[in-house]
C-alpha cells in the first residue's frame, strides 16, 4: 500500500508524464470516431456521477477512452490487464490528469491483483475488463461480491469465455456487454490490430528476418487469421495448427499448410500462439523444436506455452535482448521465448493501432452508456453489443476515412420483400 502510494506520487511528479502527454495526443489525433463521440456527448455531462472501474492494458489509445470517460463526468479508476503491458509515461499522464491508476510496467502478480482491488475499492457502478480478472474478483471475492455494481463491458475473447462460464452456472450476478462480439470489435481488433502489433512485438524482440522462415500460427481464429496474413506478407512460409475441423479447412482454403502440433514442432522457426487455450506447445513440443527456435504468445493469458519447463527447467536462462530469453536445455538446445510467453504484442511492443482501438473504444463508451440507461431491465446474461451501436460504429469509421457507400433503391428493397418473383 505505501509502495503504491509512493509510486503513484513518483509518477505524477515525474517527466515521464510529459512523453505520456505526446502519446495521448498523438493516439487521440488517430482515434477520429472516438475522439467525436467524445465530443458529442460530453457537453450532456451523460456519466456525471458515475464511477467506472477499467482493467485494460495501459497504453495510449486507453488512456484516450480513460480521459474520454473523464470527459463524460465520470470518476475513473483503472489498472492494468497484465502485469507487464502498462506504458508508464502514461500511467503518469493519466495519474497527473485526475484519472485514479493502479498500474506500473514489470509487476509481480501479487501487485497486479493488489491494483485490481484497490480499483473495486473506489466502489465502482460499472467495470470495463480485458480478460475478466477484475470481474472474477467482483464475483468470487467475499468483500467484493456485495458491490452495487450495474454492469460490466468486456474487451477480449478469453474474458468473455470465462464470464459465459461463471453466465453457465447461473452465478453472473449482473449483465455484461460482450465488446469483443461486436463485428467492429473482432473483425478489426483481433485481426488488423493483433496481426500487425505481432510483426511489431516480434520485430522489436528478436529482430530477424521473417521472409523465408517457416512460421507456425497456432489457432486460426480472429487473432491467428490476422497473424498469419501478415505473416505471410512478410515472406514467410505459414503453417497452420488447429483443433477445429471448419477453421482447419479455412485455413488450408487461404493458401497455407495444415498440420498436427507434433508436425509442426519440427520443422518451425519461429512459433505464435494465438488460442486462448491451455498449453497448445507442451514440454515435448519445445523439445522436439529445432535448435534456435523462437516462441512466443499474443493469447490474453501466459498459459499456452509451457514456460515454466523453459524458464524453471532449463539448464539456464539468459536474456539475450530486451524481451528475448535464451533458455538452454538439457540437452543443449537454446529455444528463445518472447516476453516471458505474455502477450508478445503489448510486452514487446505497443500494442493495437490507434485507428483500430477507436472502433473497440467507441464500442465500450456507447455500451457503458446502454448499461447505465437499461441496466434494470437486463438480463444478469453476457450478450452482445446492440447491433444499432455496431451498425453506427462502422458508419462512423467509413465517414472518418470519406469513404461513401450505397444504400438500396426502393426497387431493391421490394425486390428483397417479394417472394413471388
Ligand atoms: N494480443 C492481443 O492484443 C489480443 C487481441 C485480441 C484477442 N486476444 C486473445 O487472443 C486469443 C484468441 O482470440 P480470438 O479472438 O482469435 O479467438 P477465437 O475463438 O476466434 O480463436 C481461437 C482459435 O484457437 C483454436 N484453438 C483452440 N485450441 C487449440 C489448440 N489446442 N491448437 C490449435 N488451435 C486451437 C480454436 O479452434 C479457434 O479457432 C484469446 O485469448 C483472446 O483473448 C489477444
Amino acid at each position: 500500500m505505501l509502495l503504491l502510494l509512493l509510486y503513484v506520487n513518483k509518477i505524477k511528479n515525474s517527466k515521464l508524464s510529459n512523453s505520456g502527454e505526446l502519446s495521448y495526443k498523438w493516439a487521440r489525433n488517430h482515434m477520429k470516431i472516438l475522439d467525436a463521440t467524445i465530443n458529442k456527448l460530453k457537453k450532456n455531462k451523460p456519466l456525471e456521477g458515475i464511477t467506472l472501474g477499467f482493467c485494460l492494458h495501459i497504453t495510449k489509445e486507453t488512456s484516450v477512452l480513460l480521459m474520454g470517460a473523464k470527459e463524460l463526468g465520470a470518476k475513473v479508476a483503472a489498472c492494468g490487464a497484465n502485469p507487464l503491458t502498462t506504458q508508464d509515461d502514461i500511467a503518469a499522464y493519466l495519474a497527473s490528469n485526475g484519472i485514479n491508476i493502479f498500474a506500473w510496467n514489470n509487476q509481480s502478480n501479487k501487485e497486479y491483483n493488489h491494483c485490481i482491488e484497490r480499483v473495486l475499492e473506489y466502489k465502482p457502478n460499472i467495470l470495463t475488463d480485458d480478460g475478466a480478472d477484475m470481474n472474477i474478483k467482483s464475483h468470487f471475492v467475499k468483500k467484493y461480491n456485495a458491490l452495487d455494481i450495474m454492469g460490466s463491458t468486456e474487451e477480449t475473447t478469453a474474458g468473455v469465455n470465462r464470464l459465459k462460464a461463471i453466465e453457465q452456472k447461473g452465478k453472473l450476478r449482473y449483465p455484461v456487454i460482450a465488446v469483443n462480439n461486436a463485428y467492429t470489435k473482432h473483425m478489426f481488433d483481433n485481426k488488423y490490430g493483433t496481426g500487425q502489433s505481432t510483426i511489431d512485438g516480434y520485430l522489436r524482440s528478436m529482430n530477424l528476418l521473417f521472409a523465408s522462415k517457416r512460421v507456425v500460427v497456432v489457432g486460426y481464429g480472429w487473432v491467428g487469421k490476422g497473424v498469419a496474413m501478415r505473416c505471410k506478407g512478410m515472406g514467410s512460409k505459414v503453417i497452420v495448427t488447429e483443433i477445429s475441423a471448419i477453421k482447419a479447412l479455412e485455413a488450408h482454403m487461404d493458401g497455407f499448410d495444415v498440420m498436427t502440433m507434433s508436425k509442426a514442432c519440427r520443422i518451425g522457426d519461429i512459433f505464435i500462439t494465438c488460442t486462448g487455450m491451455i498449453n497448445v506447445i507442451t514440454k515435448k513440443h519445445l523439445e522436439n523444436m529445432k535448435d534456435g527456435a523462437i516462441v512466443g504468445n499474443v493469447g490474453h493469458f501466459d498459459v499456452e506455452i509451457n514456460t515454466k519447463f523453459l524458464l524453471k527447467e532449463s539448464k539456464s536462462v539468459n536474456e539475450v535482448r530486451a524481451n528475448l530469453s535464451e533458455c538452454i536445455l538439457n540437452n543443449t538446445k537454446k529455444i528463445y521465448l518472447i516476453g516471458r510467453g505474455r502477450v508478445a504484442n503489448l510486452v514487446a511492443a505497443e500494442g493495437h493501432p490507434p485507428e483500430v482501438m477507436a472502433q473497440s473504444f467507441s464500442n465500450q463508451i456507447l455500451s457503458i452508456l446502454y448499461i447505465l440507461k437499461n441496466h434494470k431491465t437486463m438480463k444478469n446474461v453476457v450478450s452482445g453489443v446492440p447491433l444499432e451501436i455496431d451498425r453506427q460504429i462502422a458508419i462512423n469509421a467509413l465517414h472518418a476515412m470519406n469513404i461513401n457507400i450505397d444504400t438500396l433503391t426502393k426497387e431493391q428493397k421490394n425486390y428483397m420483400n417479394d417472394w413471388n418473383l
